[in-house]
């Protein structure tokens, strides 16, 4: 049984429950720095020079942009929102828009931001954002690595990326537009338990260093290798060896330079889930449970809180905190929320304590693309969000919306 996945603060969580309405998340700050320093100690180990990104998108409330921060990292944001706020918290790092606009651009660039762009023709936008110092593509290597189609973003059929054939011609654009100092950037997939893929797709990514630098004259001076780094759900699954991932990615940099004569690019990642996801919990609370032709127990939290299982299948480990005395039988149940849409089931046919109105229904994992994924569809709002700080004390870090949030702007 991987612990990882299974262990949660359950004294805080009850605390919580006891003093807030349910449903909310509830962050564990000691697990947040935890994997940070994990993180970047690990990397920083093997590559001294290495500059940890936090990508924003996974969980952008302030005060863990803060934690992060405060950790030594910077930020990979993705949108104007995303930029906006780790300026608001005096952040900076890279920005990696999809299909971007050219004020959106701008919008970045003004912040300090160094421009990862998607595509050759966006070279032009430059006009208006500004020709930047510095400045990176994001390649599409060819090559993808991800827990599900979905999380595949590289390879043929992903929107994202330059095509690795057509790299030395962006570059060479931005070049020819005055652009002086560049870097290269991949995303290939999200939750990637295999070791080994980070190397073999870095080794890739030399491949075209070199090409550029043959075609364009042009030396990459840092290599953003993305996020992806994959965190168990299921009690069974391995964790990702990180030690065994940065070795393999020192064997191929070393490899790499002397085969190819190039300058060691200085090292970027930018991870989301490996920082975010096992610091997390959605808590809600048993309100109706329905002998149908399941029995399914229904929850105050839904699909809209932590659209992962709707969205994607995905699978959230689930524990059972009872109200009374802890019941020794066990039963197979789905644990739904009240959104009208079938896939809005945190967990199928699981095998779990019995559950009786009022007991707490935690999901783990709800850290990183959780809350940040939610939506209001059904007029459903989005709850609290909570953080049980290294003292023990439990702070609110954001209010629920109301319902007329959902309404502003409106002529009701
Ligand atoms: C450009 C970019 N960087 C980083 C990430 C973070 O990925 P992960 O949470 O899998 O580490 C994503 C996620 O989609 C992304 O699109």
């Amino acid at each position: 049984m991987n612990e990882s996945v299974t262990i949660f603060p359950r004294g805080a969580i009850v605390s919580a429950a006891a003093q807030f309405p349910t449903p909310f998340f509830l962050y564990d700050e000691e697990r947040l720095r935890e994997n940070c320093r994990a993180f970047r100690e690990t990397f920083q180990a093997v590559f001294p020079d290495f500059h940890p990104l936090y990508a924003v998108k996974a969980n952008a409330n302030p005060d863990v942009l803060r934690i992060v921060q405060s950790e030594g990292f910077g930020f990979d944001a993705s949108s104007s929102a995303e930029a906006w706020i780790v300026e608001k918290i005096g952040g900076t790092g890279m920005y990696t828009g999809n299909y971007t606009p050219a004020e959106e651009l701008a919008f970045a660039a003004s912040r300090g931001f160094v421009l990862n762009l998607d595509d050759a023709s966006m070279v032009d936008f430059l006009d208006e954002a500004g020709i930047p110092e510095t400045l990176s593509f994001r390649i599409n290597p060819g090559m993808g690595s991800g827990d599900r189609e979905s999380n595949v973003l590289a390879g043929p059929d992903a929107k994202f990326g330059v095509p690795f054939e057509w790299a030395s011609d962006a570059y060479r654009a931005a070049k020819d537009k005055g652009v002086r100092h560049f870097g290269i950037h991949m995303m290939t997939g999200s939750n990637c338990l295999d070791a080994a893929f980070f190397a073999q797709s870095v080794e890739k990514l030399f491949e075209i260093v070199a090409t550029i630098k043959r075609d364009t004259g042009i030396e990459i001076e840092f290599m953003n290798i993305g996020g992806g780094f994959g965190v168990p759900y299921r009690p069974d699954e391995p964790t990702l060896d990180l030690r065994a991932v940065v070795a393999g990615i020192r064997r191929v940099v070393d490899e790499q330079c002397a085969k190819l004569d190039l300058k060691e690019p200085v090292l970027y990642a930018e991870p989301g889930r490996f920082i975010a996801a096992d610091m997390g919990f959605l808590v809600g609370t048993v309100r109706v449970i329905k002998n149908g032709y399941k029995k399914f127990v229904g929850i105050d939290a839904a699909a809209n809180d932590m659209p992962r299982p709707s969205i994607y299948g995905a699978y959230h480990h689930v524990s059972v905190i009872k109200v009374g005395y802890e019941k020794p039988t066990f039963e197979t149940v789905s644990i739904v929320g009240g959104i009208c849409e079938n896939n809005d089931q945190f967990a199928k046919d699981r095998l779990l304590p019995a559950c009786e109105i009022g007991d707490l229904v935690v999901i783990h994992n709800s850290g990183g693309h959780a809350y940040s994924m939610g939506h209001s569809y059904n007029g459903r709002t989005r709850h609290a969000e909570y953080l049980l700080e290294l003292d023990g004390t439990i702070k609110k870090i954001r209010d629920a919306e109301r319902i007329e949030d959902l309404y502003r702007g409106t002529n009701l």
